[in-house]
């Protein structure tokens, strides 16, 4: 490492000051443009939108929620292609005209005086989350639009979906919708995303064990571990006495044991989630395909190795709960561009990271027989190590770390970098290595190189790239203390464009955005840093309440592609009540805030960042 401070060429933009504005900045010389607001038709009939809305309609408009995101482009065109985003999840207050008036949180849904819920509204909720595919061009006033075309989809939280790996067909995956524990219903809680090296996009699964409930008190580890228990936030399940014949899609969200097996119960629902679904977004018809082993966790998305041919296809992901920990899979057959698929994913192995404080660390195997994964602690087989993950994790001696989001990978030196968001719960005697702060608030990124620069390596020596925080608690990978250019807190997207820029994009809780430690950072940002020097510099605000996240530019790098998650989240219930909203984003003024893509662009048609 060079020591003293060193002048950046990657970053050629003057940094932004901090906002509290309900608006998208820029640096200047750059544009701003909002693409697929929430709601916003792409198939079917293209019913307009409004808070009017039914759930069939919002099956066939963009999803709430934005977050991790690819564009696909056409022939390798860097004006056309498709954009594939993830549907994180949905904000109930603001779909359902019924809500307004009532105090309602930004997490809160809304239950009919009999404590139940409305299935119309719930159904609208499920088909708000998932994934939206969408052909985008650039037209001749260089404005981004949508393409009414058949390759546009919607993947929702009822798209049947397939099981492959060694899970497909456990008995422990047989429903009543699949006896043969082969299918499953829907996606959920999709938040970053991977793309693989055969060009098809990975949604991942985080945050699904919100909408689970299990109301018995033998709950087993699968679901016990991962915090599925008698309380779940989201009450889908409280529709199905409302929904008559369609009572299924409602009630499979109770997994408590009801009858005398999995096949007239629910019992095994929770257990089609946690997962990595793949999906083809050239082919319409195609279904979307959960990849078991890559393991069962809160998945916050897959960053894969270079492909090289030969050599064993090399992914990573992050389990984004405190105290959880980072994955890696290595493929059994090795990479050939020209036969590659999705089936190079079902046969590997799977390792969690021990990150030891000597600045080494080591890839524990998760597997029958090794690392402590025996019967008589629940691991027999791959099968039950991959059903409970986290479990296998633990016996093996992985290392609990503060919150793992996104990952990304260097492509100049293949180091790996990723963002640990937060974790105010680690306590000073569990301060150290990677995670060295207690109470930790504000985040950090680690990043390592595996031994040998080979990616399927068992060792790699990792140091801490940014610490997050204000001007006195701040530091960069030089030590130097943040500045209000670049001070941030609770990093969670992580992008490196061709050039080697690494995009950093923040996730401040939008219930403690400029409050208390988060005071100084206004509202959420996206940065970028140089990775040789260690310089960060604040290129982008965001509107009010709401977090900055995906990040894609087209191959020529001239338009860069970021969400905005949740504008107006912040929004006390109090306020809600009396109708005052924090964000009326992207359109003004009374209008309903929506999660959308903000296209930059600058004006002189140069390289973003450069
Ligand atoms: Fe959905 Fe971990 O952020
Ligand atoms: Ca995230
Ligand atoms: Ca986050
Ligand atoms: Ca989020």
């Amino acid at each position: 490492r060079v020591p003293g401070p060193r002048k950046s060429n990657l970053l050629g933009f003057e940094p932004v000051p901090v906002s509290r504005a309900d608006t998208a900045v820029v640096p200047e010389g750059y544009r701003v443009q909002v693409l697929l607001p929430w709601g916003e038709p792409i198939s079917g009939d293209y019913p307009a939108f409004g808070q009017h809305n039914s759930g069939a309609d919002q099956a066939t408009q963009m999803g709430s929620h934005h977050d991790g995101m690819h564009f696909f482009p056409l022939a390798g065109s860097s004006s056309e292609g498709l954009l594939v985003l993830n549907h994180e999840y949905a904000e109930p207050r603001l779909m359902h005209a019924a809500a307004a008036g009532v105090a309602l949180a930004s997490y809160d849904v809304p239950l009919k005086v009999d404590g139940s819920r409305d299935p119309g509204q719930v159904l609208k909720e499920m088909n708000a989350h998932g994934v939206s595919v969408v052909r985008i061009r650039r037209g001749e006033n260089g404005h981004w639009e949508l393409v009414r075309d058949a390759l546009n989809r919607r993947i929702t939280g009822l798209t049947p979906m397939a099981f492959s790996g060694p899970l497909r067909g456990d008995p422990r995956l047989q429903t009543r919708f699949s006896p043969e524990g082969t299918l499953g219903r829907g996606t959920l809680n999709n938040c970053s995303h991977g793309v693989t090296p055969w060009g098809t996009y990975l949604a991942c699964e985080e945050n699904w064990r919100y909408y689970f409930v299990h109301e018995g008190s033998d709950v087993p580890a699968s679901l016990s571990r991962y915090g599925v228990g008698p309380m779940n936030a989201w009450r889908w399940h409280l529709a199905a006495a409302n929904a008559g014949t369609e009572a299924d899609i409602y009630a499979r969200f109770d997994a408590t044991p009801r009858a005398n097996s999995p096949h007239q119960d629910y019992r095994n629902e929770p257990h089609g989630f946690g997962w990595v679904v793949e999906l083809d977004p050239f082919n319409p018809a195609s279904v979307p395909v959960k990849r078991t082993h890559l393991g069962r966790f809160a998945h916050e998305g897959v960053v894969f190795a270079p492909a090289q041919e030969g050599k064993p296809v090399v992914l990573y992901s992050g389990d984004d709960s405190v105290f959880e920990y980072i994955y890696k899979f290595v493929s059994t057959r090795p990479y050939h561009p020209a036969s590659a698929d999705g089936s190079l994913l079902d046969d590997g192995t799977l390792y969690a990271a021990r990150f030891n404080e000597d600045g080494t660390g080591e890839w524990r195997a998760l597997a029958p027989g090794v690392n402590g994964l025996t019967a008589d602690k629940g691991f027999a087989t791959l099968a039950d190590i991959l059903l409970n993950t986290r479990g296998a994790a633990d016996v093996a001696g992985a290392t609990p770390m503060d919150r793992p989001e996104w990952g990304a990978i260097d492509p100049g030196t293949g180091h790996v970098y990723f963002t640990l968001t937060k974790n105010t719960r680690r306590t000073e005697q569990q301060a150290g290595g990677p995670n060295p702060r207690a109470g930790n608030h504000a985040g950090q990124i680690v990043r390592w190189r595996e031994a040998g620069d080979d990616h399927a390596a068992m060792g790699f020596t990792w140091e801490l790239f940014l610490l997050g925080g204000d001007t006195e608690t701040g530091r960069d990978l030089q030590g130097r203390a943040l500045t209000d250019a670049n001070l941030l807190s609770n990093p969670d997207g992580l992008w490196f464009d061709a050039d080697r820029r690494l995009w950093i994009q923040t996730d401040i809780s939008d219930l403690e955005l400029n409050q208390g430690p988060y005071q100084p950072m206004g509202n959420n940002m996206m940065l970028a840093a140089d990775p040789d020097s260690g310089e960060v510099r604040r290129f982008f605000t965001g509107p009010a309440g709401a977090e900055i996240t995906g990040c894609v530019t087209t191959p020529d790098q001239t338009t860069i592609f970021i969400n905005i998650q949740h504008p107006g989240g912040s929004t006390t219930a109090k306020d809600f009540a009396r109708g005052k909203l924090d964000s009326h984003w992207p359109q003004g003024g009374s209008a309903v805030p929506r999660s959308a893509t903000v296209v930059i662009t600058r004006i002189d048609g140069g390289k973003i960042g450069a």
